[in-house]
């Protein structure tokens, strides 16, 4: 994957990982586009990385697709990284009473719809571009947690919700974005991982996978 001058989006690039993340990829070199709600957070990373800030929910349609259209007129979509997502803590049954419906939903809505609301722009802009000189259309990563298969006490929902992370991805690599090719979304990783859940899971070429690592690339 070339990142000198090619163009990123980090979801969550205001803080924690997706800050990180786009520290790195400006220091090699990298057009970052830096996706955070937070507007104060996002423009700090902006300035230090110098990459550049575009205010926007997640779960908005509109501002995602609007961000996507700043990011083409910096170039060809390279990479795009989910990291906005929140991690609540909540009992099912707490001191003050039982689990908010309204946490709950909120918590899947950023986590999972969120990340889907991204990365359906993205592929589809990706499909729809001419492939790279490795070979590559572009590349979406999914953050999920070891709370997928882990999750502690007070994480019901966000272990639900990064559960359906690790879900979703699977169906992505399976073909879902490229109804053309019997491939789809070529997972790299496919034949190197091994399964680490119990049940694990067996890809279409018979191999087990970590369906908590898999990553895919159209
Ligand atoms: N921190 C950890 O130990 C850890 C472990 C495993 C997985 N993760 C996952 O990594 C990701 C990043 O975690 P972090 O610790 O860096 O979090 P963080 O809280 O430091 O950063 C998350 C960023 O996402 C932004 N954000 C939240 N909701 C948003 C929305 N609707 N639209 C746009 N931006 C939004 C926030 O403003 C914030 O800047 C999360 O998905 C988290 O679940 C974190």
């Amino acid at each position: 994957m070339q990142i000198q001058d090619n163009v990123f989006v980090v979801t969550g690039g205001g803080s924690g990982l997706g800050a990180a993340t786009v520290r790195a990829l400006a220091a090699g070199g990298a057009k970052v586009v830096i996706v955070d709600r937070d507007a104060d957070a996002g423009q700090a990373v902006a300035k230090e990385s110098g990459g550049a800030f575009v205010r926007a929910d997640v779960t908005d349609e509109g501002s995602v697709q609007k961000m996507y259209e700043f990011a083409a007129r910096l170039g060809g979509l390279r990479g795009v990284i989910n990291c906005a997502g929140v991690a609540p803590a909540e009992k099912v049954i707490g001191k003050s009473g039982v689990h908010a419906m309204a946490s709950f939903s909120r918590t899947l809505q950023i986590n999972v719809a969120g990340t889907f609301n991204v990365l359906r722009f993205a592929a589809e802009i990706m499909a729809g571009q001419e492939v790279f000189g490795d070979g590559e259309r572009g590349v979406i990563i999914n953050t999920a947690s070891i709370a997928a298969f882990d999750g502690q006490v007070g994480q019901t929902a966000y272990a639900a919700s990064k559960g359906a992370i690790v879900a979703m991805t699977l169906p992505l690599v399976d073909g879902d974005v490229n109804p053309h090719k019997s491939g789809g979304v070529r997972c790299r990783r496919r034949r190197e991982i091994r399964h680490r859940s119990a049940s694990g899971y067996q890809g279409n070429d018979g191999e087990s996978v970590d369906a908590g690592r898999v990553v895919g690339s159209p």
